[in-house]
């Protein structure tokens, strides 16, 4: 265990008085009731690497729910969750502080990729650090007043931290949790680090020796949500190259993330990590077993209406537009990356954006009864807006007078 390494300076200047405040009222509470407290985690490598810390969390060696009640019977903060099994607890503090607070605990997976089923709650700390699946997330930081700072580290965190390294602690980790997987490509994408040997081997060994149909795909699905968010390319690039797509039983587009990247920074569509997702993720049970929503299972079907299509060099900006405009942005550059086919951009730059402004309604005012007829005439006048023979609302009028005097 190395404990050279303190993170007090480091607290002043990364994290703001108020969120300093309540860990120093958690850490002289822990002393007066003899508890052991440990910041934990990401918190703990953010600090190291002095990156912007998104979550506070809290180990407590024991039971964190009987300590927080203390911290809360002493008015220093709010209880506003908590879990009674795992006995985690979620609490606000004075100026809106949350701090997430975690027993110490053991674990033990019944099915692979599932929730854990607790095995022993109140371990001691360097148990509680061997579930975790990353070196570079096993490191703790006390919180306790002998030790204030000092950094715990009990599998070289600090070191694989150092060399930009991702590293699992046991053989057992992808089988434990394969969104390991992509939380690896999480880490890689977003600090720019890689995976050791011994950490390519065991993901290697889990994609092509295990049968993976009984995982949790929502857990996965929420890390590939949390890695293509970021639109990286080398994200992209990765989970390609290191096979990292079968986890998925994907197919390989052979597409650049940067392809990738440089259209969705163009067109901002709703859902950028799906344009990603959606060049790979083929496989329809899969598909359903992430569980997407509406709008965002529209993508994965669009997409399939689309690559059926029979769009060729000869289509009318007409046939164009019709083809694409009831489908989601984001199918529509799937489509353009899996096909390359130039009417996809054509609609994207320069058809999307184009409507008719008159309405049936204004047709009617406009003296034209017969429903079949203003249809028509609406259908024309998209025709020429779409190529370019129409343009303003006006000349949209115009066109109809005409029709009406012939
Ligand atoms: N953890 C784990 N295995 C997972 C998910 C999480 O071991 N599949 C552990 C890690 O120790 C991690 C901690 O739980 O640091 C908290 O998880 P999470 O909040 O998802 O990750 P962070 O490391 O805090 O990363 P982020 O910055 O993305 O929030």
């Amino acid at each position: 265990m190395d404990c050279s390494l303190n993170l007090t300076d480091k607290l002043e200047s990364q994290l703001s008085k108020d969120i300093i405040n309540a860990l120093v009222l958690c850490s002289k509470t822990a002393f007066e009731s003899e508890y052991k407290i440990f910041l934990i985690g990401g918190v703990v490598r953010d600090l190291i690497l002095n990156r912007k810390v998104a979550d506070i969390d809290v180990t407590v060696e024991g039971d964190a729910l009987k300590f927080c009640h203390i911290l809360a019977d002493k008015k220093h903060c709010k209880i506003l969750q908590v879990q009674n099994d795992l006995k985690t607890v979620k609490a606000r503090f004075k100026n809106n502080v949350i701090i997430d607070f975690a027993s110490t605990r053991q674990e033990f997976y019944p099915r692979r990729g599932h929730l854990p089923v607790v095995v022993r709650i109140g371990c001691t700390l360097q148990e509680d650090v061997y579930r975790r699946d990353f070196t570079i997330n096993a490191l703790a930081m006390s919180l306790n007043e002998n030790n204030y700072g000092d950094v715990i580290d009990y599998t070289g965190g600090v070191k694989d931290l150092e060399n930009k390294t991702l590293r699992v602690l046991h053989d057992n980790s992808f089988n434990e949790d394969p969104s390991r997987i992509i939380r690896a490509l999480k880490f890689a994408a977003r600090l720019n680090f890689h995976r050791d040997e011994y950490t390519k081997e065991q993901q290697q060994k889990y994609l092509t020796t295990q049968i993976h149909n009984d995982i949790s795909w929502t857990r996965i699905k929420s890390e590939l949500k949390q890695t293509f968010s970021l639109n990286i390319p080398r994200a992209y690039d990765m989970f390609l190259a290191n096979d990292t797509y079968k986890l998925v039983y994907g197919e390989n587009p052979d597409i650049r993330g940067l392809e990738i990247k440089t259209l969705v920074d163009k067109y901002s569509p709703d859902y950028p990590w799906l344009v990603y997702l959606g060049t790979v993720l083929e496989n329809k049970s899969i598909i359903d077993a992430f569980c997407f929503t509406r709008a965002e299972k529209k993508i994965f079907t669009d997409k399939e209406i689309l690559l059926e299509s029979n769009l060729n060099l000869h289509s009318t900006n007409y046939e164009i537009y019709k083809c694409f405009e009831k489908r989601a942005t984001e199918a529509v550059m799937i489509y353009y990356l899996l096909t390359k086919r130039k009417e996809a951009l054509v609609y994207l730059e320069r058809l999307k954006d184009i409507r008719v402004e008159l309405t049936g309604h204004d047709l009617k005012n406009m003296g034209i009864l017969e429903g079949r007829k203003i249809g028509a005439i609406l259908d024309e006048i998209l025709k020429k807006k779409l190529s370019g023979k129409i343009i303003t609302k006006a000349d949209e009028e115009r066109f109809v007078k005409q029709q009406i005097k012939k």
